[in-house]
Protein backbone atom coordinates (compact mmCIF):
# COMPACT_ATOMS: atom_id res chain seq x y z
CA UNK A 1 0.00 0.00 0.00
CA UNK A 2 1.07 3.59 -1.03
CA UNK A 3 2.24 6.14 2.20
CA UNK A 4 0.11 8.53 2.51
CA UNK A 5 1.61 12.22 2.63
CA UNK A 6 -0.39 15.43 3.70
CA UNK A 7 1.65 18.28 1.96
CA UNK A 8 0.61 21.91 4.45
CA UNK A 9 2.22 24.75 2.22
CA UNK A 10 1.36 27.17 4.26
CA UNK A 11 2.81 30.79 4.00
CA UNK A 12 5.84 32.88 2.87
CA UNK A 13 8.39 30.73 1.36
CA UNK A 14 6.38 27.91 2.69
CA UNK A 15 4.69 27.17 -1.10
CA UNK A 16 8.46 27.45 -2.31
CA UNK A 17 10.30 25.25 -0.09
CA UNK A 18 7.46 22.78 -0.38
CA UNK A 19 7.68 22.49 -4.33
CA UNK A 20 11.10 21.19 -3.85
CA UNK A 21 9.85 18.58 -0.73
CA UNK A 22 7.51 17.52 -4.03
CA UNK A 23 9.81 16.66 -6.34
CA UNK A 24 11.48 14.29 -4.11
CA UNK A 25 8.50 12.74 -3.16
CA UNK A 26 7.90 12.48 -6.81
CA UNK A 27 11.21 10.95 -7.48
CA UNK A 28 11.08 8.19 -4.98
CA UNK A 29 7.98 7.04 -6.53
CA UNK A 30 8.72 7.37 -9.61
CA UNK A 31 12.15 5.70 -8.77
CA UNK A 32 10.07 2.48 -7.13
CA UNK A 33 11.57 2.97 -4.27
CA UNK A 34 8.64 3.60 -2.10
CA UNK A 35 5.02 4.64 -3.06
CA UNK A 36 3.63 8.26 -2.18
CA UNK A 37 0.05 9.32 -2.31
CA UNK A 38 0.47 12.99 -1.62
CA UNK A 39 -2.45 15.04 -0.72
CA UNK A 40 -2.67 18.76 -0.33
CA UNK A 41 -4.10 21.09 2.61
CA UNK A 42 -4.25 24.68 4.34
CA UNK A 43 -2.61 25.77 7.08
CA UNK A 44 -1.78 29.19 8.58
CA UNK A 45 -2.70 32.33 7.07
CA UNK A 46 -3.52 30.34 3.89
CA UNK A 47 -6.32 28.70 5.36
CA UNK A 48 -7.37 31.66 7.26
CA UNK A 49 -7.56 33.48 3.96
CA UNK A 50 -9.35 30.75 2.42
CA UNK A 51 -11.96 29.78 5.29
CA UNK A 52 -11.23 31.96 8.23
CA UNK A 53 -9.46 29.34 10.35
CA UNK A 54 -6.16 28.32 10.97
CA UNK A 55 -7.15 25.08 9.86
CA UNK A 56 -9.84 23.52 8.39
CA UNK A 57 -12.04 20.67 9.80
CA UNK A 58 -11.06 19.00 6.40
CA UNK A 59 -7.66 19.32 6.72
CA UNK A 60 -7.24 17.78 10.33
CA UNK A 61 -9.25 14.74 9.00
CA UNK A 62 -6.53 14.43 6.22
CA UNK A 63 -3.45 15.44 8.94
CA UNK A 64 -5.54 12.24 11.02
CA UNK A 65 -5.52 9.80 8.50
CA UNK A 66 -2.12 10.75 6.75
CA UNK A 67 0.64 8.56 7.24
CA UNK A 68 2.79 11.85 7.69
CA UNK A 69 2.23 15.30 7.48
CA UNK A 70 5.02 17.53 6.04
CA UNK A 71 4.07 21.36 6.81
CA UNK A 72 6.43 24.04 5.29
CA UNK A 73 5.85 27.50 7.59
CA UNK A 74 3.01 29.29 8.61
CA UNK A 75 2.52 33.06 9.98
CA UNK A 76 3.74 37.04 8.20
CA UNK A 77 2.80 40.36 8.89
CA UNK A 78 -0.31 39.98 6.73
CA UNK A 79 -2.40 38.36 9.84
CA UNK A 80 -0.79 40.39 12.46
CA UNK A 81 -4.05 41.68 13.32
CA UNK A 82 -6.02 38.44 13.08
CA UNK A 83 -8.18 37.17 16.20
CA UNK A 84 -6.16 34.82 18.32
CA UNK A 85 -8.54 31.75 18.10
CA UNK A 86 -7.43 31.83 14.45
CA UNK A 87 -3.61 33.25 14.21
CA UNK A 88 -1.92 31.16 12.18
CA UNK A 89 0.01 29.51 14.57
CA UNK A 90 -3.12 28.12 16.13
CA UNK A 91 -2.85 25.61 12.85
CA UNK A 92 0.12 24.37 13.91
CA UNK A 93 -0.69 23.83 18.05
CA UNK A 94 -4.43 22.27 16.78
CA UNK A 95 -2.01 19.45 14.53
CA UNK A 96 0.17 19.26 17.41
CA UNK A 97 -2.46 18.73 20.44
CA UNK A 98 -5.09 16.53 17.58
CA UNK A 99 -1.86 14.47 16.89
CA UNK A 100 -1.13 14.15 20.39
CA UNK A 101 2.58 14.60 19.05
CA UNK A 102 4.73 14.65 22.11
CA UNK A 103 7.81 14.14 20.93
CA UNK A 104 9.73 16.95 19.32
CA UNK A 105 13.08 15.82 17.44
CA UNK A 106 15.20 18.17 17.04
CA UNK A 107 18.76 17.74 15.22
CA UNK A 108 22.09 19.39 15.07
CA UNK A 109 24.08 18.75 12.90
CA UNK A 110 27.13 20.63 11.17
CA UNK A 111 28.01 19.88 7.78
CA UNK A 112 31.78 19.97 7.30
CA UNK A 113 31.25 22.34 4.29
CA UNK A 114 29.45 24.64 6.40
CA UNK A 115 31.63 24.37 9.81
CA UNK A 116 32.27 28.61 9.21
CA UNK A 117 28.72 29.53 9.48
CA UNK A 118 28.68 28.15 12.57
CA UNK A 119 28.63 30.47 16.20
CA UNK A 120 31.54 28.49 17.30
CA UNK A 121 35.32 27.65 16.49
CA UNK A 122 34.85 25.04 13.80
CA UNK A 123 37.15 22.55 15.16
CA UNK A 124 34.11 22.26 18.18
CA UNK A 125 31.64 22.06 15.78
CA UNK A 126 33.22 20.04 13.04
CA UNK A 127 31.17 16.65 12.66
CA UNK A 128 28.78 17.82 15.20
CA UNK A 129 25.29 15.79 14.70
CA UNK A 130 23.12 16.20 17.87
CA UNK A 131 19.41 14.85 18.29
CA UNK A 132 17.45 16.97 20.75
CA UNK A 133 14.14 15.35 21.76
CA UNK A 134 12.03 18.05 23.76
CA UNK A 135 8.55 16.53 25.24
CA UNK A 136 6.06 18.72 23.71
CA UNK A 137 2.73 18.52 25.01
CA UNK A 138 3.19 18.82 28.87
CA UNK A 139 5.30 20.98 31.19
CA UNK A 140 4.72 24.80 32.31
CA UNK A 141 3.42 25.93 29.07
CA UNK A 142 -0.19 23.64 29.48
CA UNK A 143 -0.10 23.25 33.57
CA UNK A 144 -2.72 24.52 35.51
CA UNK A 145 -2.94 26.91 37.26
CA UNK A 146 -2.14 29.13 34.58
CA UNK A 147 -3.38 32.69 35.20
CA UNK A 148 -3.17 35.99 36.01
CA UNK A 149 -4.81 37.47 39.37
CA UNK A 150 -5.33 40.93 40.65
CA UNK A 151 -4.06 40.86 44.03
CA UNK A 152 -6.11 44.47 44.60
CA UNK A 153 -3.33 46.63 46.10
CA UNK A 154 -1.91 47.79 42.42
CA UNK A 155 -0.38 44.36 42.23
CA UNK A 156 -0.69 41.27 40.37
CA UNK A 157 0.42 37.49 40.39
CA UNK A 158 1.02 35.20 36.86
CA UNK A 159 1.06 31.44 37.38
CA UNK A 160 2.49 29.18 35.74
CA UNK A 161 2.93 25.41 36.60
CA UNK A 162 5.23 22.59 35.42
CA UNK A 163 3.43 19.52 36.21
CA UNK A 164 4.63 15.95 34.63
CA UNK A 165 3.07 12.45 35.67
CA UNK A 166 5.02 9.13 35.32
CA UNK A 167 3.74 8.16 31.75
CA UNK A 168 4.98 11.86 30.26
CA UNK A 169 8.11 11.36 31.13
CA UNK A 170 8.43 7.28 30.17
CA UNK A 171 6.87 7.85 27.15
CA UNK A 172 9.23 10.46 25.83
CA UNK A 173 12.41 8.78 27.24
CA UNK A 174 11.24 5.65 25.69
CA UNK A 175 11.32 7.57 22.26
CA UNK A 176 14.86 8.80 23.23
CA UNK A 177 16.21 5.45 24.21
CA UNK A 178 15.00 3.87 20.76
CA UNK A 179 16.58 6.59 18.81
CA UNK A 180 20.00 6.16 20.42
CA UNK A 181 19.98 2.57 19.68
CA UNK A 182 19.63 3.30 15.75
CA UNK A 183 22.78 6.55 16.84
CA UNK A 184 25.85 6.46 19.24
CA UNK A 185 23.52 4.49 21.83
CA UNK A 186 24.01 7.23 24.50
CA UNK A 187 21.48 9.21 26.07
CA UNK A 188 21.71 12.75 28.01
CA UNK A 189 18.43 13.38 30.27
CA UNK A 190 18.24 16.90 31.40
CA UNK A 191 16.06 18.77 34.25
CA UNK A 192 16.40 20.45 37.42
CA UNK A 193 16.12 17.81 40.11
CA UNK A 194 18.14 19.79 42.15
CA UNK A 195 15.35 22.62 42.58
CA UNK A 196 12.14 20.99 41.10
CA UNK A 197 10.25 18.25 42.23
CA UNK A 198 9.23 17.65 38.67
CA UNK A 199 13.02 17.16 37.74
CA UNK A 200 13.21 15.25 40.87
CA UNK A 201 10.56 12.57 39.55
CA UNK A 202 11.95 13.53 35.90
CA UNK A 203 15.44 11.96 37.21
CA UNK A 204 13.60 8.94 38.84
CA UNK A 205 11.24 7.89 36.09
CA UNK A 206 14.04 7.89 33.50
CA UNK A 207 16.42 6.32 35.67
CA UNK A 208 13.64 3.23 36.17
CA UNK A 209 12.82 3.10 32.69
CA UNK A 210 16.55 2.66 32.25
CA UNK A 211 17.12 -0.12 34.44
CA UNK A 212 14.34 -2.17 33.18
CA UNK A 213 14.21 -1.61 29.71
CA UNK A 214 17.15 0.18 28.02
CA UNK A 215 20.06 -0.89 30.33
CA UNK A 216 22.20 -1.27 26.69
CA UNK A 217 21.92 2.28 26.39
CA UNK A 218 24.69 5.25 28.14
CA UNK A 219 22.48 7.29 30.34
CA UNK A 220 24.03 10.23 32.23
CA UNK A 221 21.98 12.66 33.92
CA UNK A 222 23.11 17.12 33.60
CA UNK A 223 21.22 19.80 35.19
CA UNK A 224 19.94 21.61 32.02
CA UNK A 225 21.47 25.08 33.73
CA UNK A 226 25.09 22.88 32.86
CA UNK A 227 23.74 21.34 29.87
CA UNK A 228 23.29 24.79 28.45
CA UNK A 229 27.09 25.85 29.37
CA UNK A 230 28.18 22.19 27.69
CA UNK A 231 26.43 22.92 24.54
CA UNK A 232 28.57 25.82 23.78
CA UNK A 233 31.68 24.28 25.60
CA UNK A 234 31.76 20.97 23.74
CA UNK A 235 28.85 20.32 22.56
CA UNK A 236 30.42 17.03 20.39
CA UNK A 237 30.31 15.23 23.58
CA UNK A 238 26.31 14.87 23.14
CA UNK A 239 24.56 12.22 20.99
CA UNK A 240 20.57 12.24 22.00
CA UNK A 241 19.43 14.94 24.57
CA UNK A 242 16.32 13.97 26.47
CA UNK A 243 14.99 17.31 28.32
CA UNK A 244 10.75 18.97 29.02
CA UNK A 245 8.94 21.25 27.18
CA UNK A 246 10.50 24.60 28.37
CA UNK A 247 14.47 23.36 28.64
CA UNK A 248 14.01 21.59 25.24
CA UNK A 249 12.57 24.91 23.60
CA UNK A 250 15.79 27.04 24.85
CA UNK A 251 18.22 24.02 24.51
CA UNK A 252 17.15 23.25 21.24
CA UNK A 253 17.26 26.94 19.76
CA UNK A 254 20.45 27.37 21.64
CA UNK A 255 21.99 24.09 19.41
CA UNK A 256 20.44 25.67 15.85
CA UNK A 257 22.97 28.87 16.35
CA UNK A 258 25.71 25.59 16.81
CA UNK A 259 25.04 24.63 12.63
CA UNK A 260 24.97 28.05 11.22
CA UNK A 261 22.09 28.32 9.28
CA UNK A 262 18.17 28.29 9.95
CA UNK A 263 17.96 27.41 6.59
CA UNK A 264 19.03 23.83 7.24
CA UNK A 265 17.18 22.39 10.00
CA UNK A 266 14.27 20.04 9.80
CA UNK A 267 12.49 18.65 13.12
CA UNK A 268 10.09 16.20 13.65
CA UNK A 269 7.06 15.68 16.17
CA UNK A 270 5.96 12.40 17.02
CA UNK A 271 2.68 10.93 18.41
CA UNK A 272 2.30 7.42 20.27
CA UNK A 273 2.03 3.94 18.91
CA UNK A 274 -0.88 3.11 18.59
CA UNK A 275 -1.50 -0.08 19.71
CA UNK A 276 -3.34 -2.30 16.89
CA UNK A 277 -0.80 -0.84 14.08
CA UNK A 278 2.19 0.21 15.61
CA UNK A 279 1.68 3.66 13.19
CA UNK A 280 3.01 6.58 15.16
CA UNK A 281 1.02 10.42 14.23
CA UNK A 282 3.88 12.19 12.96
CA UNK A 283 4.34 15.84 11.57
CA UNK A 284 7.56 16.81 9.69
CA UNK A 285 8.64 20.58 9.87
CA UNK A 286 11.41 22.83 9.55
CA UNK A 287 12.63 24.94 12.29
CA UNK A 288 12.60 27.99 10.68
CA UNK A 289 9.41 30.23 10.01
CA UNK A 290 7.90 31.31 7.05
CA UNK A 291 10.40 34.21 6.40
CA UNK A 292 8.28 36.87 4.52
CA UNK A 293 11.79 39.36 4.08
CA UNK A 294 12.69 36.71 1.16
CA UNK A 295 9.09 34.89 0.47
CA UNK A 296 8.26 34.61 -3.30
CA UNK A 297 11.44 35.55 -4.62
CA UNK A 298 13.07 32.13 -4.94
CA UNK A 299 15.88 32.78 -2.76
CA UNK A 300 14.44 30.56 0.16
CA UNK A 301 16.84 28.03 1.02
CA UNK A 302 14.82 23.90 0.92
CA UNK A 303 17.55 22.28 2.67
CA UNK A 304 15.30 22.07 6.33
CA UNK A 305 12.28 21.13 4.16
CA UNK A 306 14.36 18.45 2.12
CA UNK A 307 15.57 17.38 5.64
CA UNK A 308 11.91 17.10 6.96
CA UNK A 309 11.09 14.83 3.96
CA UNK A 310 14.30 12.71 5.30
CA UNK A 311 13.22 12.69 8.66
CA UNK A 312 9.91 11.27 7.52
CA UNK A 313 11.78 8.59 5.37
CA UNK A 314 13.57 7.79 8.15
CA UNK A 315 11.01 7.69 11.39
CA UNK A 316 7.66 6.93 9.72
CA UNK A 317 8.63 4.85 6.75
CA UNK A 318 11.74 3.06 8.07
CA UNK A 319 13.39 3.76 4.64
CA UNK A 320 16.49 4.21 6.42
CA UNK A 321 18.86 3.49 3.41
CA UNK A 322 16.96 6.20 1.76
CA UNK A 323 16.95 8.82 4.01
CA UNK A 324 21.39 8.17 4.75
CA UNK A 325 21.15 8.57 0.73
CA UNK A 326 19.37 11.53 0.32
CA UNK A 327 21.12 12.93 3.34
CA UNK A 328 24.54 12.28 1.34
CA UNK A 329 23.33 14.15 -1.67
CA UNK A 330 23.09 17.20 0.75
CA UNK A 331 26.11 17.05 2.02
CA UNK A 332 27.57 16.38 -1.51
CA UNK A 333 25.94 19.53 -3.15
CA UNK A 334 27.28 21.85 -0.15
CA UNK A 335 30.76 19.88 0.06
CA UNK A 336 30.44 20.93 -3.98
CA UNK A 337 30.34 24.48 -3.12
CA UNK A 338 26.36 24.92 -3.70
CA UNK A 339 25.06 28.12 -2.18
CA UNK A 340 21.69 29.89 -1.28
CA UNK A 341 21.78 33.35 0.03
CA UNK A 342 21.43 32.29 3.34
CA UNK A 343 24.37 30.40 3.34
CA UNK A 344 26.56 31.86 0.83
CA UNK A 345 28.62 34.47 2.82
CA UNK A 346 28.60 36.51 -0.17
CA UNK A 347 29.73 34.46 -2.25
CA UNK A 348 27.83 33.19 -5.54
CA UNK A 349 24.24 32.03 -5.19
CA UNK A 350 21.63 29.43 -6.82
CA UNK A 351 17.80 29.48 -6.34
CA UNK A 352 15.61 27.31 -4.06
CA UNK A 353 14.67 25.34 -7.17
CA UNK A 354 18.25 25.18 -8.57
CA UNK A 355 19.64 24.28 -4.55
CA UNK A 356 16.50 21.44 -5.01
CA UNK A 357 17.08 20.31 -8.31
CA UNK A 358 20.44 20.04 -7.59
CA UNK A 359 19.93 17.20 -4.72
CA UNK A 360 18.11 15.03 -7.02
CA UNK A 361 20.61 14.62 -9.36
CA UNK A 362 23.37 14.46 -7.03
CA UNK A 363 20.62 11.35 -5.74
CA UNK A 364 20.31 10.05 -8.89
CA UNK A 365 24.06 9.25 -9.25
CA UNK A 366 23.74 6.82 -6.69
P1 LIG B 1 11.91 33.15 10.22
O1 LIG B 1 12.49 31.85 10.59
O2 LIG B 1 10.78 33.12 9.26
O3 LIG B 1 13.05 34.08 9.60
C1 LIG B 1 14.20 34.51 10.33
C2 LIG B 1 15.31 34.91 9.33
O4 LIG B 1 15.85 33.73 8.73
C3 LIG B 1 14.79 35.77 8.19
O5 LIG B 1 15.78 36.72 7.83
C4 LIG B 1 14.59 34.79 7.06
O6 LIG B 1 14.72 35.36 5.78
C5 LIG B 1 15.67 33.75 7.32
N1 LIG B 1 15.24 32.41 6.89
C6 LIG B 1 14.35 31.58 7.52
N2 LIG B 1 14.18 30.46 6.83
C7 LIG B 1 14.97 30.55 5.75
C8 LIG B 1 15.23 29.70 4.64
N3 LIG B 1 14.64 28.49 4.50
N4 LIG B 1 16.10 30.12 3.70
C9 LIG B 1 16.72 31.30 3.81
N5 LIG B 1 16.51 32.16 4.83
C10 LIG B 1 15.65 31.78 5.79
O7 LIG B 1 11.49 33.87 11.58
P2 LIG B 1 10.76 35.28 11.80
O8 LIG B 1 11.23 36.27 10.79
O9 LIG B 1 10.91 35.57 13.22
O10 LIG B 1 9.21 34.99 11.57
C11 LIG B 1 8.56 35.18 10.32
C12 LIG B 1 7.16 34.61 10.41
O11 LIG B 1 7.24 33.18 10.56
C13 LIG B 1 6.35 35.12 11.59
O12 LIG B 1 5.02 35.29 11.17
C14 LIG B 1 6.47 34.00 12.61
O13 LIG B 1 5.35 33.97 13.46
C15 LIG B 1 6.49 32.79 11.70
N6 LIG B 1 7.13 31.60 12.29
C16 LIG B 1 6.59 30.40 11.96
C17 LIG B 1 7.16 29.24 12.41
C18 LIG B 1 6.57 27.94 11.94
O14 LIG B 1 5.83 27.92 10.97
N7 LIG B 1 6.88 26.85 12.59
C19 LIG B 1 8.34 29.24 13.29
C20 LIG B 1 8.89 30.57 13.51
C21 LIG B 1 8.27 31.69 13.04
MG1 LIG C 1 11.80 28.03 20.45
Amino acid sequence: AAYKLLLLPGDGIGPEIMAEAEKLVAFLSAAGVAAFETEKGLVGGAAYDAHGVAISEGDMALAQSADAVLLAAVGGPKWDGVPYDVRPEAGLLRLRKDLGLFANLRPAICYPALVDASSLKPDLVDGLDIMIVRELTGGVYFGEPKEITDLGNGQKRGVDTQVYETYEIERIARVAFELARKRSNRVTSSEKSNVMKSGLLWREVVTALHARDYSDVKLDHMLADSLGMQLVRRPKQFDVIVTDNLFGDLLSDVASMLTGSLGMLPSASLGGEDAATGKRKALYEPVHGSAPDIAGKGLANPIAMIGSVVMALRYSFGLTAVADAVDKAIADVLAAGLRTADIAAGGATVSTSEMGDAILAELKKT
